[in-house]
């Protein structure tokens, strides 16, 4: 085994070297503590595995990205979501028989519990999706006690498909509670993308026909964003789980951490960030120069990406569908010709080529959930759909692991030095 010899005070430090079968290299520091008294400091995690996994594989330099070793770009073509998701959790492409019984499944699911129903009526009509989300998520916990233990393995495909079957409804049914239209119960003999589609748009006097090419954009949507290996909402999945905590709190935590504008609340973002650009007086360029200039702030929201340093491949696969599926409504959408633009415009500027700053997975797909019509403030909360799969199959990782350990990093204190409590008399 290979080592890396690390010197400190004088003292020489052996610290074994891991290799994963892609040869990715890391060094195993577990022990250094103990040894040394040193711990190791890295602010964001921007140099720290935190786990070994075989879900995910991200060459962000080379701009590949594998499910379980499936291309990206295959999958895109060839599979649809929830065989996708199959693959994802249980590592392999399935058998025609294992994903019927994984869509019968899913099928059985579709329905909430009139209880958990009624949680909507607590929720201000305008309340953030992603709220909801997160907070039906944990509750499902409540409704199926059976499900918070230990669990064989074809209990946990049955977990695994309730999650899915239901966060697909829970979603579907905000969107309706938000818009004063009736929930829509599932149609069993749709395919699980169909079935939302139908939730969503459907009314009880006019029901939703879903164009076979919007259910395979959406589908595309969902198997883009199924994995990530180990982002800051996976990351918090396995930190949850570690903790021996169920699937519902773990991927409930998963969408809050999701939730935020520099994760999956990206999405949301780049629309608004491009509806702003249009209706304000500016020019692309010059919108451009105040992202650089950073006022307040402002990033190009879509671009840039901790592991992607060259393309994201994810983003080229959905701005091709953008057009296709805008051709194919015979629709323009003018958000689209400024997104181009601006991406034109900032691969070109040395701003963004010395940083490395590319069209992430969030640039395109907001074009294509509008022109199926997903309204925005939904966006995220299509993205934890999506990534529902590689949420289950990162806590069933951690879940299977005998030898896991309790997520538990330490830190470097800053703080006052030790002082004495004073009354409040004398404060
Ligand atoms: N626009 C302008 N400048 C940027 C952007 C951007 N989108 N992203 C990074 N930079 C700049 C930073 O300001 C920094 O500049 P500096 O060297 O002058 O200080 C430099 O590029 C390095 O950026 P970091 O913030 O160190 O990159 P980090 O890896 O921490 O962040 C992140 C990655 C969060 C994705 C960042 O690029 C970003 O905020 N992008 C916009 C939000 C976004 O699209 N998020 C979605 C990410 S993909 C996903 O989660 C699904």
């Amino acid at each position: 085994m290979n080592e890396a010899k690390l010197i400190l005070d004088g003292k020489e430090y052996l610290l074994p070297v891991v290799k994963g079968t892609q040869d990715e290299l890391a060094i195993d520091i577990s022990k250094l503590r103990d040894q040394s008294g040193y711990i190791t400091l890295d602010d964001g995690y921007g140099n720290t595995g935190s786990c070994t996994s075989s879900i995910t594989f991200i060459d962000g330099d080379k701009g590949i990205l594998r499910y379980r070793g499936y291309p990206i770009e295959e999958l895109a073509e060839k599979s649809t979501f929830i065989e996708t998701a199959w693959t994802i959790i249980w590592g392999r492409l399935p058998t025609k028989v294992e994903l019927q019984r994984f869509s019968k499944l899913l099928t059985e699911h579709e329905l909430l519990h009139e209880g958990l129903r009624h949680h909507y009526d607590g929720f201000p009509t305008n309340a953030p999706p992603m709220a909801i989300l997160s907070a039906m998520i944990n509750s499902i916990g409540g409704y199926h006690q059976e499900l918070l233990g230990a669990m064989s393995e074809a209990e946990f495909e049955n977990t695994a498909a309730l999650l899915m079957s239901k966060v697909r409804t829970i979603a579907a049914a905000a969107y309706k509670m938000s818009i004063g239209r009736p929930i829509m119960y599932g149609v069993p003999e749709y395919s699980y993308v169909h079935n939302f589609l139908h939730m969503m748009f459907s009314l009880p006097n006019r029901p939703y026909v879903a164009d076979p090419d919007i259910v395979k954009a959406l589908n595309l949507i969902l198997i883009l964003h199924a994995d990530h290996e180990q982002n800051c909402s996976t990351s918090t999945v396995r930190m949850v789980a570690s903790s021996g905590a169920n699937l519902f709190a773990s991927a409930a935590a998963g969408v809050c951490a999701l939730w935020g504008h520099l994760h999956g609340g990206a999405n949301q973002a780049v629309v608004e960030m491009l509806e702003e650009i249009r209706k304000s007086k500016i020019s692309i360029k010059e919108y451009v120069e105040k992202v650089k200039r950073k006022e307040n702030g402002i990033k190009l929201m879509g671009f840039g990406h901790r592991v992607y340093k060259n393309f994201d491949p994810r983003s080229k696969i959905l701005h091709d569908m953008a057009r296709k599926v805008l051709q194919k409504q015979e629709q323009d959408d003018e958000l689209l010709d400024i997104a181009q633009e601006l991406a034109e415009i900032a691969l070109n500027d040395d701003y963004f080529i010395q940083r490395k700053l590319y069209p992430n997975v969030d640039f395109y797909s907001g074009i294509i959930m509008r022109a199926i019509g997903i309204p925005v403030n939904m966006f995220t909360v299509m993205f934890a759909i999506g990534r529902m799969p590689g949420w289950i199959a990162n806590w069933k990782e951690v879940h299977d692991n005998s030898k896991q350990r309790i997520c538990r990093p330490r830190q470097i204190y800053t703080g006052e030095e030790a002082r004495h409590y004073e009354s409040i008399d004398v404060r």
